[in-house]
């Protein structure tokens, strides 16, 4: 791993909680991620990973605790808040690309309407973008014309054009036929090696072990584990770890 500044805390959860009705999804939440660490979430589903991903861009509010990205606490709403959420990229399973726009629209649309860049800026940087996640050559297409891979490919490069500080993907790979996922883990690990600090959950435990810094396992609502890879791999902790990877690695 390259370019990592250890120790340099980038986003800081601490005591968050967070409840949908009388479900306690998550509890107790205390999580760094130091700029340039690449973090994967996994655990069962329903464990509280995808909402833990949305309370970092606060796309859920959390009932109490703190978190904050490079030092600013996330606001409660206003132009505060639109600000510190362009700063987190979000890339989930469903590509959700404007289906009537078309690939380099995508890609332009957040840094010309939110950023405020000249449109002939914007689709220069979207073009390199495009080139780096290998579809560059798909520019003038709309969404439905590309397959499932190469649209996660531009859902990436759309995120990375708004200059996140942090990438949060959320199962990006879990929507795609199984000969489409490399190409898009590929796209990941190199972001990963550039040194972009990321958060990703995932069931590709060849990524985790490949490109994470850490690994985090969640089970119901708690962070239950969190461990360098080969350390979680090797020598899971607990029964709850223990009993998830025998299923997800013995299929
Ligand atoms: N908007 C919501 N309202 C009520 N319950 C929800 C909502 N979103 C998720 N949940 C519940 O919260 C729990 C955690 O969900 P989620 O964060 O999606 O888990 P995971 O991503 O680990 O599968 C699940 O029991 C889910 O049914
Ligand atoms: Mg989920």
């Amino acid at each position: 791993m390259t370019s990592r500044t250890a120790g340099e805390p980038l986003v800081r959860l601490s005591g968050v909680e967070k409840w949908f009705g009388q479900l306690h999804v998550l509890q107790d939440i205390d999580l760094t991620i130091d700029r340039g660490e690449v973090v994967v979430v996994i655990g069962p589903s329903g464990s509280g990973k995808s909402t833990l991903c949305r309370t970092i861009n606060r796309l859920e509010p959390i009932d109490s605790g703190e978190i904050a990205i490079d030092g600013q606490r996330l606001p409660e709403e206003g132009k505060d808040l639109a600000r510190l959420r362009a700063d987190v990229g979000m890339v989930f399973q469903s590509f959700n690309l404007f289906a009537h726009k078309t690939v380099l629209e995508n890609v332009t649309l957040g840094p010309v309407k939110v950023r405020r860049q000249p449109k002939a800026d914007a689709e220069r940087r979207a073009r390199e973008l495009l080139d780096r996640v290998g579809v560059g050559s798909q520019a003038d297409k709309y969404p439905a014309q590309l397959s499932g891979g190469q649209q996660q490919r531009v859902a990436i490069a759309r995120a990375l054009a708004m200059d996140p500080k942090v990438m949060l993907f959320d199962e990006p790979t879990s929507a795609l036929d199984p000969e489409m996922i490399n190409e898009v883990l590929d796209v990941m690990t190199s972001l990963a090696r550039d040194g972009m600090t990321m958060v990703v959950v995932t069931h590709e435990m060849g990524f985790a072990r490949r490109a994470a810094n850490r690994v985090v396992f969640m089970d119901g609502g708690r962070i239950v584990e969190s461990a360098d890879p080969e350390t979680f791999f090797t020598n899971p902790q607990s029964d709850r770890a223990k009993d998830f990877l025998s299923k997800i690695l013995n299929h």
